[in-house]
């Protein structure tokens, strides 16, 4: 089959690989339709998260047709459409039955903190993801479900990540009505997480970010108030200035280990690998929250300290709440909202490029080109 490789850092290309196997009877292997690039994949494509190896495939966010199914398999079929969210948990652990399917306990025998997920290196399980023809898909019991008749497939490869993480983002904020909800980071993740603060009561939702087309594509979709972070002095004292002096009530960090903004940061991070990640948004997110405000960290981090403003958070009394966004959790409420035409996950795809076509698609995602929200990329299955 054709998929997707890293190679090295800002290196990937497309392959020939060994269709997966069954390896255990609860596994299914799933024919993939479409697939897409997350910002969480630029982490890897950048080299910043521990333990990627050379030949591993990426990709977290698919669908497609089940084309085989272990002899335990009872939820699906050969035949079946199925989205796919992109944890990999078993169901059962002390994690998975309290709903915390991204932090479950049983799939990833190379660290105790995360779980396991598609096309995320060894430190996630070492699982090949999506962004290929075929992808084994563990506890096919568990995580997959069938595509409802009436879904889109690119909304549901939508709901397959960014969606739901956008919308736990404004979960994890606690937002109550009226509130000031700042979010950081206008990619596919920021944008449904500004959206969901709508539906969540928010009174007023400004987006930050330094791109702006991304901004632009903010105030149409989210219909958020944006700001530039370069174009001011210093965003901390702008949002100030903004909440009379009082700070927002909820702030959502939805940038991760890459956040720009802050030379120190960026090169102690992305270069010497010094910190798990710039913490630049994060630390913006903390000065930016008024005292008693929500923090929602959404962004990734790898497992290295970063240099995080702990004691104001702390002298604040600060709620700060984060995690890999359990998929499954959020299906229910998203599939209503999906239905009902509340979300259109699709909405932020712009680009749809063809599988041998993926590093034109890092290369879009990772230097925001051409207008670039989510691309997706399509296998033109050759087996
Ligand atoms: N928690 C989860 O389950 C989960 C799931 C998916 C993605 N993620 C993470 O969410 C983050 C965003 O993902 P995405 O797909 O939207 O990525 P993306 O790369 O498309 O978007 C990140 C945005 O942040 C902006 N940015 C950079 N520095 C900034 C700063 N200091 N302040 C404000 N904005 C800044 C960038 O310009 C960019 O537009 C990534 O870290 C990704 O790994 C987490
Ligand atoms: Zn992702
Ligand atoms: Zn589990």
């Amino acid at each position: 089959m054709r998929a997707m490789v890293y190679r090295g850092p800002g290196r990937v290309r497309v392959e020939e690989k060994d269709i997966p196997a069954i390896e255990h009877p609860n596994d299914a292997i799933v024919k993939v339709t479409c697939a897409a690039i997350c910002g969480s994949d630029l982490h890897l494509y950048h080299g910043m998260m521990p333990d990627l190896r050379v030949g591993h495939t990426f990709g977290h966010e698919f669908v497609g047709t089940v084309h085989a199914v272990g002899s335990s398999v009872e939820q699906l079929a050969v035949g079946d459409r199925v989205m796919v969210p992109f944890n990999i948990c078993c169901g059962s652990c002390f994690f998975c039955s309290r709903g915390l399917y991204s932090n479950c306990h049983n799939v990833n025998p190379n660290a105790s903190a995360i779980g396991g997920i598609y096309g995320y290196s060894h430190s996630c399980g070492g699982y090949d993801g999506g962004q290929a023809e075929y992808v084994r898909v563990p506890f096919a019991d568990v995580g997959p479900t069938p595509i409802p008749e009436w879904m889109d497939e690119e909304d549901a490869t939508m709901l397959t990540d960014a969606c739901p993480t956008g919308y736990f983002g404004a979960q994890l904020g606690e937002i109550r009505e009226g509130d000031v909800v700042v979010v950081f980071g206008a990619g596919p993740v920021g944008l449904f997480a500004a959206k969901s603060a709508w539906l969540m009561g928010a009174g007023r939702v400004i987006v930050v970010d330094h791109i702006d087309y991304r901004l632009e594509f903010a105030r149409q979709f989210a219909h958020a108030e944006t700001i530039n972070f370069t174009q001011v002095d210093d965003i901390v004292q702008w949002m100030k200035e903004t909440t009379e002096f009082l700070g927002a009530d909820v702030c959502i960090e939805a940038v991760g280990a890459e956040a720009d903004g802050a030379f120190f940061q960026h090169v102690t991070s992305a270069k010497f690998k010094l910190q798990g990640g710039s913490p630049v948004a994060l630390n913006w997110c903390i000065d930016s929250v008024r005292k008693g405000g929500t923090v929602s960290v959404i962004g990734a981090f790898g497992p290295l300290f970063s240099a995080v403003k702990f004691g104001d958070a702390m002298n604040k009394g600060l709620t700060i709440r984060t995690n890999q966004c359990p998929v499954k959790r959020q299906w229910p409420r998203l599939f209503e909202h999906v239905r009902n035409g509340v979300l259109k996950p699709s909405d932020v795809v712009t680009h749809r490029l063809p599988l041998e076509e993926i590093a034109e698609g890092y290369h879009l995602m990772s230097n925001k080109l051409d207008g670039c929200i989510k691309p997706l990329v399509i296998p033109s299955h050759t087996h």
